[in-house]
């Protein structure tokens, strides 16, 4: 295992379109995978997507906490999820702002509109599959790690630049958006 050295805004593996797995069950996807842990969890994110770390495969892995929950009934706590190959479909076309913050974009954080509702399917290391529908933060997850897949960082589905602020400003000078402001990496 390893920590890996995470790739920061402006890197193009991170404007890259990721390749899907052909076999999720190889050595080298489980050792990509137990790397991604050991980084995610030395950075203290709640996702890592595998571009993140400069590989452009698609291959996210997530854990869900109670803290940031929204209750909506289907914003569900989940325990660390590997997902291959992920689909995200929209539930609703309703969105609702939020916070996210990214490794890859350290020391800020933005609102973010994002589906409140939304279905994921995938494949889990050991091939088995995936098909959750959930609600909320956990949704929010999702649609974040899920995009750098596709090469998009959060500013860039931001509707008002007002609302990126440095973490350190954020702190003394809260903004209002409507919800729980907390801190998380993503
Ligand atoms: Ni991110």
């Amino acid at each position: 295992m390893a920590i890996l050295k995470i790739a920061r805004m402006g890197h193009p593996v991170l404007r890259e379109k990721a390749a899907p797995v052909t076999d999720p069950q190889t050595a080298e996807i489980r050792t990509l995978v137990a790397d991604m842990i050991e980084t995610m969890h030395d950075a203290g994110g709640t996702g890592l997507a595998a571009p993140q770390v400069h590989v452009p495969k698609r291959v996210v892995i997530f854990e869900v906490g109670e803290t940031r929950l929204t209750g909506r009934p289907l914003d569900r706590p989940q325990t660390l999820t590997v997902l291959i190959n992920p689909v995200i479909e929209p539930l609703t076309t309703e969105t609702e702002l939020g916070w996210e913050g990214c490794l890859s974009v350290p020391g800020l954080k933005g609102a973010v509109p994002r589906f409140t509702r939304i279905r994921y399917r995938g494949v889990g290391l050991d091939g088995a599959p995936i098909d959750r529908t959930v609600e909320g933060f956990h949704a929010r997850v999702l649609q974040h790690e899920c995009d750098h897949l596709d090469g998009i960082l959060y500013p860039q589905r931001m509707t008002d630049l007002r609302l990126l602020t440095y973490l350190e400003e954020g702190m003394r000078f809260p903004i209002d958006i409507g919800i729980a402001d907390a801190d998380a990496a993503e």
